[in-house]
């Protein structure tokens, strides 16, 4: 029987020239995601902004970039949280400004959209196996990674999904108020079916958090001790899976339901009634 020797792997890492030894196109993913963000950004950014064309009075269909619409300029109809912002502030302060602000800060904190413009947009690294871009990394001991300011403002993932359940009762209200029909009793049209598959999609989202996984399940040492709790960390731990799933297709159903919306408003063409 012959004997194989195992040599003990080297403390020094491989000198390899090459910059990576990737023969795959792994640079695709972070390049399409690159651009995906970028369009979505552009467009949310002049669709909050814009101050029109962002609410059905007729079917009371209220977009998710202006909700809850809380401006002076908000038709009455469509604050049913209140007016009390003034109306005449610049132009870049939207109409939601009591909850797009915190959106943005729980989908930039996400860990699904970490891991994706870090390597979309700052290169650091743009995938497994190949170094990064940033130049910090370049400097022995200039990585701090998510322990410093201003990276370590992502531990506030927690607060704002917080923030973003309130919100997405406020989805599920507006959802809701567009059961709204053309003579003022009960409707359904095409557009109620986008705002209420847009808002499952949204909850879908919110439920399958990170966080929201560690509030149900985290810090517990036995589960047999508390059987309620781990049965929602089990189907929250389902869904979780398909967290990166739920983060691309919310930015997606966000401008379907906002698009449908806008036009509709605007005239383009009518809703699709299916009741009155
Ligand atoms: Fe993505 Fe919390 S980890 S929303």
């Amino acid at each position: 029987m012959t004997q194989t020797t195992v040599e003990a792997p080297s403390k020094d890492r491989a000198q390899i020239p090459a910059r990576t030894l990737r023969k795959d196109r792994y640079w695709l993913t972070p390049l399409a995601t690159f651009i995906f963000f970028l369009a979505w950004v552009v467009y949310a950014t002049v669709r909050s902004m814009m101050g029109s064309s962002f609410w059905v009075a007729k079917y009371h269909y209220l977009t998710p970039f202006y909700s809850p619409c809380v401006s002076k300029a908000c038709p009455p109809e469509a604050a049913d949280f209140g007016r009390f912002v003034p109306d005449h502030l610049p132009f870049f302060i939207p109409y939601a400004l009591i909850s797009l602000p915190f959106l943005l800060g729980f989908r930039l904190t996400c860990y699904y959209y970490r891991k994706s413009y870090y390597r979309a947009f700052w290169l650091s690294p743009q995938a497994c196996a190949v170094p990064d871009k940033a130049p910090v990394r370049k400097t022995p001991g200039g990585y701090t990674g998510e322990r410093r300011f201003p990276l370590i403002l992502q531990n506030a993932h927690r607060y704002f999904w917080v923030v973003a359940g309130l919100i997405s009762i406020v989805n599920t209200w507006d959802a809701i108020r567009a059961f709204h029909g053309a003579d003022g009793g009960f409707g359904i049209g095409l557009g109620t079916i986008i705002l209420w598959a847009n808002v499952i999609l949204l909850w879908g989202y919110t439920l399958s958090c990170h966080s929201c996984r560690h509030v149900m399940g985290g810090r517990l040492k036995s589960f047999s001790k508390a059987p309620i709790r781990y049965w929602f960390w089990t189907q929250i731990s389902k869904i979780n899976t398909r967290h990166g799933q739920f983060a691309l297709i919310t930015l997606v159903s966000l401008a379907v339901t906002d698009a449908y919306v806008a036009l509709v408003a605007h005239g383009a063409f009518s809703d699709l009634r299916i009741f009155n």
